[in-house]
């Protein structure tokens, strides 16, 4: 079985109490925490920078202190201060989205020196071509299953293609690259997904909208367990 990761999204989490919340969701068994950050630029949203990065840091964090990853995806555009600035932050994994940075190559690295694992995101309609020149500077693919910018939307099934092709470019490029979903998975669709060649799934909604975080997470896990 592949190394599975859960990656919950605290856009979906209660905002007047996000340090609870994510001690709770890693309590309940998150591996990573995703940190959506919109800027009503890129995407008609907007969310937190980097300073509750920074303010959330300490609370991304198991019950013995373990660190727990800080996964940020930005829909920002321009792209490289705040990449930068989440750096500083404490963020752990930062991706983007190419369409949003001029030179993504000289974005990727930026990521990379500033000591981060760096990813690149793929809107539903966007295509994959430009990974083929940039595979030995990526940590992680992201590939979105919904239009950016909102919680709560329902998935979109090319996603699974993508997903198939993408997977195949990363296991032909012998690469230790991970392979993200991002938008609409619940429960009843993860194992679809992971089918598809995922192994990184991000849950907002059908985590942080049950009140039992655990109970989700837990069926999560043995949907993807059952393949
Ligand atoms: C959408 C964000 C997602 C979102 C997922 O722009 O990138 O991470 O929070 O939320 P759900 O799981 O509710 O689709
Ligand atoms: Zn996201």
């Amino acid at each position: 079985m592949p190394d599975y990761r859960i990656a919950p999204s605290i856009l979906s989490a209660d905002f007047a109490r996000l340090g609870d919340e994510l001690r709770a969701v890693i309590a309940a068994g998150a591996d990573w925490i995703h940190f959506d950050v919109m800027d009503n630029h890129y995407v008609p949203n907007l969310s937190f920078g980097p300073m509750v990065c920074r303010a959330l840091r300490p609370h991304a964090a198991r019950a013995d202190g373990t660190p727990v990853p800080i996964d940020v995806h930005l829909m920002v555009q321009p792209v490289d201060a705040l990449a930068q600035a989440f750096a500083e932050a404490g963020a752990d994994w930062i991706s983007f989205h190419p369409d949003a940075s001029i030179h993504v190559d000289r974005t990727l690295q930026l990521i990379r020196a500033a000591g981060c694992k760096a990813g690149l995101v793929f809107n539903p309609a966007a295509p994959v071509d430009l990974l083929e020149w940039v595979l030995d500077k990526v940590d992680l693919v992201l590939l979105m299953s919904v239009n950016p910018g909102f919680g709560g939307q329902g998935f979109i099934d090319s996603a699974l293609r993508k997903a198939e092709r993408v997977r195949r470019l990363i296991d032909a490029s012998g690469r230790d690259i991970r392979l993200e979903v991002d938008g609409g998975i619940k429960v009843d669709n993860i194992r679809r997904v992971a089918d598809a060649g995922a192994d990184t799934f991000v849950a907002g909604s059908a985590v942080f909208g049950q009140p039992d975080y655990r109970t989700v997470i837990n069926a999560m896990r043995a949907e993807l367990a059952r393949g």
